[in-house]
């Protein structure tokens, strides 16, 4: 199994851009072919949706216009760079995927669990990753961490209700899902977390080739 699709997902704050950045650190100095995308983005097409997606000046756009924009960015990011990757053989690193939609516009903002994941089957023709980081932090505590970082996207400034029941969210998707999704806990040191991810990569990884 060389072709190893890893999503990381948590709430706003988690801090997983850094731990995405070490695991690629990790995986390339053991030598293997390393692709890191982000969603909504990363090809030119998706860089523009998510500027729409982002922008606070958006505030009159529908939560059905919110769902499929960020389905026609991972659209695109699936035929342009995730499929071609794996089939070459990249390990490729996503920040945020599939869940990200079930758990925002599913759960948070009410479309439907089942409905957004039909859309996501559409859009990713049934490619699931192998392994999902969730990095575990409490709204509070992500908040507590964003102090003082002049931020504020159209998400970022929901209230902290919005992003209590999007936490929840993701503890129900772990529940679910208890053979792909990987909770971390995402309190401790960035090198305590990296640990965490880097062992549970290579128990994954040991049990994906039994299979
Ligand atoms: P981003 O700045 O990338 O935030 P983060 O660093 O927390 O990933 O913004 C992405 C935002 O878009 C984030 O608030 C989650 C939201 N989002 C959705 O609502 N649905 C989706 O399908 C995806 C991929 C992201």
């Amino acid at each position: 199994m060389k072709n190893k699709f890893i999503t990381f997902e948590g709430i706003d704050g988690s801090g997983k851009s850094l731990q995405i950045e070490m695991l690629a650190d990790y995986l390339s100095e053991l030598g293997e072919k390393i692709l890191v995308v982000r969603e909504p983005g990363t090809t030119v097409i998706g860089e523009h949706v998510r500027n729409i997606l982002m922008d606070k000046k958006n505030n009159t756009m529908s939560y059905k216009t919110e769902a499929l924009l960020f389905m026609a960015a991972r659209a695109q990011l699936m035929q342009e760079k995730i499929i071609p990757a794996l089939e070459n053989n990249y390990t490729v690193i996503c920040d945020r995927f599939i869940d990200s939609s079930v758990v925002y516009q599913g759960i948070g903002r009410g479309l439907g669990e089942k409905f957004i994941k039909e859309l996501n089957k559409f859009v990713t023709e049934n490619i699931e990753p192998d392994i999902t980081f969730f990095l575990d932090i409490s709204p509070q505590n992500a908040w507590l961490r964003k102090i003082g970082v002049q931020t504020s996207d159209r998400f970022e400034s929901e209230n902290i209700n919005f992003h209590q029941k999007i936490y929840l969210g993701y503890k129900k998707l772990i529940v679910e899902n208890p053979n792909r999704i990987i909770c971390i806990d995402a309190n401790v040191s960035p090198e305590e977390i990296h640990t965490q991810i880097v062992n549970a990569t290579k128990e994954k990884i040991k049990t994906l080739l039994l299979i």
